[in-house]
């Protein structure tokens, strides 16, 4: 360890090399051990490993800003101007009161039983066949049956979105080669959301086309609602494929938890929050300092940016007890994988209404989940999910 700008401690290995996506959890460890800021040499940030600075960042949306992008890199943070993501203050308000009403759970009830109903047939099928992809054939079904309708996305259209969300989330990472070879796709999907609001050829009583309302009356722009559908769509998939995903591979890792959940459903909520806990979906996302500051002791200047690590906060042994343990009676609803404060997660009611209905429909019909051959985790500078995950499902 070398100390980094104002004495902070300072790592020098790259967290976003294939092994660390693929295996990240010791770095986070070191990270941790190193102390509650770490100046990450390879990056040109300061991360934060640990749980209470990562909160307490969060939650001081005054000092630590988003309006000058969450990536790591000045491509994504100017392309993404426009978006909820990518804002402040009134205006991240203003924004945020265009669409997230549509997500929250008043809203969403009217959708919950169809939801379920998916949710029901997926899992026949699936347990029909008894051998499956849990990626393909579980847990990518019910996000895009359920999502690209609520935003408004054309019916015919959809082929490359998991695709393009993922690159999109790809960018916001450093600008390694990951970045680079996902750059192209990530532009054909901005392309293709200015196409659709310009054709308007959006579903109607959809997101999209209640901004598009707004664009008429002149409140809203049209390049606004484009990132707006950007906003929306591009963390809808990949984020709710890795938290379903990512329950089936640790419940068949975990039989005994297993049988806990189907004994008592009433779990399924907290069990949502320790999956995300336990393996967060979104590894990290920055911030830029406003003003000099300090964190638990150490000087920031103005102009510098943090690194919130969720993913590591999650599994802070200071926070947690046992935290490499994957229990779903532990208390885990404080968790970050959704994030805290101003920008905490717009979509995560839906998330944990689609992921607690794969649950749901699992437990009826699955006594035991068997991995049957060896998964592969994809590359990407900010999700982190199976890409493919083998398993077979006895049948209750
Ligand atoms: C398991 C699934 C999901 C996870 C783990 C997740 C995680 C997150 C996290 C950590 C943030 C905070 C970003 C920050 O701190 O800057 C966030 C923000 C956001 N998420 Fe999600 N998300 C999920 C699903 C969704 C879904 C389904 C949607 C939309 C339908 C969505 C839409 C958004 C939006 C619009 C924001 C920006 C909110 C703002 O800046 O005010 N997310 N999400």
């Amino acid at each position: 360890m070398r100390n980094g700008p104002h004495n902070v401690a300072s790592y020098g290995p790259n967290i976003y090399t294939k092994s660390a996506v693929v295996d990240p959890y010791p770095h986070y460890r070191r990270l941790r051990r190193l102390g509650p800021v770490v100046w990450l040499s390879r990056h040109g940030v300061y991360a934060l490993p640990r749980y209470a600075e990562c909160k307490a960042t969060l939650r001081d949306d005054a000092t630590f800003i988003s309006g000058h992008g969450v990536a790591l890199n000045p491509i994504s943070n100017r392309l993404s101007r426009g978006t909820t993501l990518n804002s402040d203050g009134a205006e991240h308000d203003r924004r945020r009161k265009l669409v997230a009403h549509r997500l929250l759970p008043r809203a969403l009830r009217d959708l919950a039983e169809t939801i379920d109903d998916l949710a029901a047939a997926i899992v026949d099928t699936a347990a029909r066949r008894r051998t499956v992809d849990a990626v393909a054939d579980l847990a990518s079904a019910l996000p895009l049956a359920v999502v690209p309708d609520l935003v408004g996305w054309p019916r015919d259209e959809r082929g490359l979105l998991i695709d393009w969300g993922g690159a999109t989330f790809d960018v916001l990472g450093p600008l390694n080669r990951q970045a680079v070879m996902s750059f192209p796709r990530s532009l054909q999907m901005l392309r293709f959301a200015r196409r659709v609001v310009r054709r308007r050829t959006v579903l109607e009583g959809s997101i999209v086309d209640e901004l598009l309302a707004a664009v008429d009356a002149g409140t809203v722009s049209r390049e606004q609602c484009t990132a707006l559908m950007i906003d929306y769509i591009a963390p809808s998939l990949d984020t709710t494929i890795s938290a379903i995903s990512n329950a089936v591979s640790l419940f068949a890792s975990h039989p005994e938890q297993w049988q806990l959940l189907k004994n008592d459903p009433g779990l399924i909520p907290n069990a949502v929050n320790e999956i995300v806990r336990y393996e967060s979906p979104l590894r990290a996302f920055a911030r830029l300092v406003r003003h000099d500051t300090e964190i638990a002791g150490a000087p920031i200047p103005a102009g510098a940016r943090v690194l919130v690590m969720y993913a590591s906060a999650n599994r802070d042994e200071r926070e947690w007890k046992d935290p490499d343990a994957f229990d779903i009676r532990r208390d885990a609803g404080r968790h970050l994988g959704f994030g805290n404060g101003a920008h905490a997660c717009a979509g995560q009611a839906l998330a944990r209404l689609e992921t607690a209905a794969m649950l749901r429909a699992l437990i009826n019909r699955v006594d035991r989940i068997h991995v049957s051959g060896p998964p592969t985790w994809a590359e990407n500078n900010i999700i982190r999910r199976y890409q493919s995950l083998p398993v077979t499902l006895e049948s209750a």
